[in-house]
């Protein structure tokens, strides 16, 4: 019997850096979606722990305990052969390892401990619309999201998290209103995400120049209603209303770069 858990890509709508804490870690403010890709966890219960990697980002990933997928399950007490499908690049601000190491609490039913594996996996152990702050460790569910298509962006740049915190001159910065509004529709969801930030879009275009590039051309395609850069980045996203239109924007954008990944999806 194999089992399979989808592991999607997170998504920072926003990102705003508030505060640091004196362990060097950033208190943060961000409101968080999943993708409708992601990769893909396959569990045999075979009785010994061993791993697997397949998919378009196969290349480089390890299978033993420098893997989160190794540590979460050693965590969760499974022994089972996992085949992990790679189909999200890594190191890319849209969840990667944290994903599938929520992926496999998941399957083992395990909703403790996630923070211990980084500060990404408890957001993922939920995979639905939060808002985020603390460390990542304060959860707040939200209302659904109304219908919202995206385009995901990484020029194929790998961009360690640290350097990025690392290159923010200010680390003190607004957060989000202490409540949010209801989204009513994509418009209105869209034009209040433009009155927000992610306060690390600087630090990585300081880093990896070929970001604005990414977010300039998301931001001039056909029905973007908003380009921004997730996480700690390299992984850009550009939101539509309409799926049609995000397909078109894949189609197009992957035409003029083709060296970038370019992947159309839907939000929630
Ligand atoms: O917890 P995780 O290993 O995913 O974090 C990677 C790095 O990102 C940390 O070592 C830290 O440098 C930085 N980070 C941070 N503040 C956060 C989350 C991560 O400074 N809230």
């Amino acid at each position: 019997m194999t089992y399979e858990v989808f592991a999607p890509a997170k998504i920072n709508l926003t990102l705003h850096v508030t505060g640091q804490r004196a362990d060097g870690y950033h208190l943060l403010d961000s409101l968080v979606a999943f993708a409708s890709i992601g990769d893909r966890l396959r569990f045999a219960e075979d009785g010994a722990l061993s791993i697997a990697v397949t998919g378009s980002f196969a290349d480089g990933v390890p299978t033993d305990q420098r893997n989160l997928v190794w540590r979460a399950a050693k965590q969760a007490n499974i022994a089972t052969h996992i085949t992990l499908e790679k189909n999200l690049p890594h190191g890319a601000g849209i969840g990667g390892g944290s994903a599938d190491a929520a992926a496999v609490l998941r399957y083992a039913g395990v909703t403790t401990g996630a923070a211990a594996l980084g500060a990404d996996v408890p957001v993922c152990l939920a995979s639905r619309v939060q808002r985020m702050c603390g460390i990542g460790d304060e959860l707040t569910p939200l209302a659904p999201l109304p219908p919202v298509w995206a385009v995901l962006v990484n020029p194929q740049i790998h961009l360690p998290t640290p350097d990025v915190f690392a290159a923010l001159p200010n680390k003190i910065n607004a957060a989000m209103p202490p409540s949010l509004p209801h989204f009513r529709d994509t418009v209105t969801l869209i034009d209040w995400l433009s009155q927000m930030r992610n306060d690390l879009e600087k630090a990585a275009i300081s880093l990896a120049p070929e970001i604005a590039q990414v977010l300039s051309a998301l931001a001039d395609v056909d029905g973007a209603g908003l380009a921004r850069m997730s996480g700690s980045g390299a992984t850009c996203f550009g939101l539509f209303s309409e799926a049609q239109a995000a397909d078109a924007a894949q189609r197009d954008l992957a035409r003029c770069h083709p060296r970038w990944w370019v992947q159309a999806c839907q939000l929630s």
